[in-house]
């Protein structure tokens, strides 16, 4: 018995251990943009910028088997068409794993659309795609990345948007022994990004500056309560609202290109 509440309260206590609050000095990396990132306030912020000649990127210094991953995001205002923010995790080299968010901007006035995708072994193609139910360029929002052995869970604001389960070996390939890197940039994508392609970057605009806040990794192992969490009433009546209500594209409700019927994991998807 006190064997069993002792280690308990050791599985809680590491749980929570576990979770710490990242420095961008200490635990990222600016890779790319010469001088176009930058790192704020003593290490809890960064800010990424993209002008004519080159976007800016960091990543991760470590590599993660399974975890949360907690960003705050602050978009490029104003007119962002032909930008794209990205928060992400990704393994090297061929047949690689990767979790995404993507938020593809716009002319002023018009929304940001929230890109999510999951590749397994190198193949993507599960596209959903979100409007915000808030304006992601007046202030900071949290986006995480819940990557456990059971279930990839895609959250704002706590919220859940999204989840893409784990069905084992009669499903869709899942994420489980690559480890991954998170990766987050801002980068010029205007042949594709705002309306298919048609409304380009203006660079008049430009340096286009995005910022990122209280980076966050949580362990989610197998064993810690994270690994076997399961939403609860609330949360899954939120994904519902999310899903009804904001989500402006579905892969698995897309037969035009994907005339031989939706994937498995469409079929049995279930919260
Ligand atoms: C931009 O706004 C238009 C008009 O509301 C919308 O059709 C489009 O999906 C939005 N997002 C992007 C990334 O183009």
């Amino acid at each position: 018995m006190a064997a069993s509440v002792l280690a308990l309260f050791l599985s809680v206590f590491l749980a929570l251990a576990c979770s710490t609050a990242a420095d961008f000095y200490r635990d990222a990396a600016i890779t790319w943009g010469e001088g176009r990132g930058k790192i704020l306030e003593g290490g809890r912020g960064l800010s990424l910028s993209l002008d004519q000649t080159s976007g800016s990127g960091f990543q991760s210094k470590n590599e993660f088997m399974f975890g949360r991953f907690d960003m705050q995001l602050k978009l490029v205002p104003g007119n962002s068409a032909g930008t794209v923010t990205t928060f992400y995790l990704s393994s090297q080299g061929p047949g690689h794993d990767e979790i995404d968010f993507e938020f593809l901007g716009n002319s002023s006035g018009n929304p940001y659309t929230v890109h999510t995708n999951v590749y397994s072994k190198g193949k993507g193609d599960k596209e959903q795609q979100f409007r915000l139910w808030f304006d992601p360029t007046a202030s900071f929002h949290t986006y995480s990345i819940v990557w456990s052995p059971n279930k990839i869970i895609f959250l704002v604001d706590n919220s859940p948007i999204r989840v893409f389960n784990n069905h084992g070996s009669s499903g869709v390939a899942f994420p489980t022994n690559q480890p991954m890197r998170v990766y987050c940039s801002l980068w010029n994508a205007d042949d594709w990004a705002t309306q298919g392609g048609r409304v380009k970057t203006d660079w008049a605009h430009a340096p286009f500056t995005a910022y990122y806040k209280n980076f966050n990794i949580g362990s989610c192992a197998p064993g810690t309560p994270c690994a076997t969490q399961e939403l609860d009433a609330k949360a899954r009546n939120r994904l519902r609202w999310v899903q009804q209500k904001h989500m402006v594209y579905n892969y698995c409700a897309d037969s035009n290109r994907f005339p031989q019927g939706s994937s498995l994991e469409c079929k049995r998807s279930r919260f």
